[in-house]
């Protein structure tokens, strides 16, 4: 065993040292997690030191937003973590999002300032270290493309040669392009996400390689450190409400695991409620959640928000229990409403991915159905950057003009623009 830390089966209590390469229980086949026992007297005081060094000459430990958590997330030493840096995501309040949603303090934690522009570095920086503790000869992952973008960007950093799945036709063009830059052996599969993830896991349980999607606890781990470090912006202040996709349900259960430790060891004093978001075409998780999480669902997904396309989602158990422990809600939205959320946010100059406008969205409709108050503070979480899937968006007016056109195109605009000063 290394550390403090020890790995534990969800469901049966099963202990394993956290130097396991296993990401299901080898007796009940139940989702492992990374248990940790920290001294809780000085966490928070820990943790506001270590914000104030990540200036130049600083270590990967002290500059990287999840290392800066390692005590609760994976106590590596420097010289074995993979690290880009990332996280130290910006916290921004727009009002024109504001308004959309219908909630007044509404603030957007956005995701895609990481070093791929997603989320998944986040889990991604702890599990290559971790493949990098264990000796993996080799890591592989399923995705929708952000996944397999991040996979290949901390793969190469490591120096571990990589694998990724990804369905044939149904990734954005930005992702598979990092994917393949980075370096990443790219296999197109004929079939969808759940397709690919069935054959992943397949693949790590016969050839041993480490498999790094979600169901592997260490990324849950880091992407714990959305939620620290968003509660670390707001000085350990916990919102009523934080909403996010949700596809393969990875995120929702790293952030009720989060939120729930964050209070358990007195770094929060109330817990927020989560709001997963799904596309109303990819909705099994919604579908469940309105029948009290009676039976798990699985649909034949299809959505154009593509990083969400997700029908079986593989960590289904433990996002129900992170529902549930933070009296939470799972919402569907259609792509019209996740479009035109997206619409909205980047028209403000933020942007997003399709798939991330969906918390706004999600958002706005239980506001509008007086389940959020508008007096309520709410973080919405946007997953991934607008590049990484330009299209779907409102067509630009692509005619060609000559520049005499342009000219007066251009002196007509000025003229009838109002005086700003
Ligand atoms: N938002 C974005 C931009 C994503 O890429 C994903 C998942 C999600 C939200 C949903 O998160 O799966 O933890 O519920 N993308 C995975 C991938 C599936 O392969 O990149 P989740």
């Amino acid at each position: 065993m290394i550390g403090q830390t020890q790995v534990k089966c969800a469901d049966c209590n099963g202990t394993y040292a956290s130097d396991t390469s296993l990401s299901t229980c080898s007796s009940c086949s139940g989702l492992l997690s990374v248990e940790h026992d920290p001294d809780t007297a000085t966490l928070k005081q820990l943790f506001d030191n270590r914000a104030t060094k990540i200036g130049v000459g600083s270590t990967a430990r002290e500059r990287s937003g999840v290392w800066r958590f390692r005590d609760i997330v994976l106590d590596a030493s420097d010289d074995a973590i993979v690290s880009h840096p990332e996280g130290n995501t910006p916290l921004l309040r727009r009002e024109a999002v504001a308004a959309y949603a219908g909630v007044n303090g509404l603030l957007i934690k956005h995701e895609g300032h990481n070093p791929t522009g997603s989320f998944k570095d986040r889990g991604m920086t702890v599990a290559l270290t971790q493949a990098r503790r264990i000796g993996a000869r080799a890591v592989a992952c399923a995705s929708t493309g952000n996944t397999s973008a991040s996979l290949s960007a901390y793969a190469a950093h490591a120096g571990i040669p990589s694998f990724v799945f990804v369905p044939e036709g149904q990734v954005a063009g930005g992702k598979l392009a990092q994917t393949v830059a980075y370096g990443a052996r790219t296999l197109r599969i004929r079939g969808d996400f759940d397709d690919c993830l069935r054959l992943a896991r397949d693949a790590s349980d016969k050839l041993g390689v480490y498999l790094v999607n979600s169901v592997n606890p260490f990324r849950i781990e880091g992407q714990k450190t959305i939620m620290l470090e968003l509660l670390q912006q707001l000085e350990w202040n916990a919102p009523d409400w934080i909403a996010l996709p949700a596809g393969n349900l990875g995120n929702t259960s790293a952030f009720g695991k989060a939120l729930v430790e964050a209070h358990r060891w007195g770094l929060i004093n109330s817990i927020p409620r989560l709001l997963a978001v799904q596309a109303s075409g990819a909705a099994p998780f919604a579908q469940s959640f309105a029948n009290h999480f009676a039976e798990r669902i699985s649909v034949r997904a299809e959505t154009r928000a593509t990083a969400i396309r997700i029908g079986d989602p593989a960590s289904w158990d433990r996002a129900v229990r992170a529902i549930e422990a933070t009296n939470g809600v799972v919402e569907s939205v259609t792509d019209d409403e996740i479009f035109a959320a997206k619409a909205v946010i980047d028209q403000c100059g933020v942007g997003c991915e399709p798939a991330s406008a969906a918390s706004v969205a999600g958002v706005r409709a239980l506001a509008a159905r007086g389940v959020i108050h508008r007096d309520e503070r709410v973080v919405a979480v946007l997953t991934g950057h607008l590049l990484k899937d330009p299209g779907g968006g409102p067509e630009s007016d692509n005619t060609a003009l000559t520049t005499d056109e342009a000219l007066t195109l251009l002196e007509r605009t000025v003229a009838t623009a109002p005086n700003r000063r």
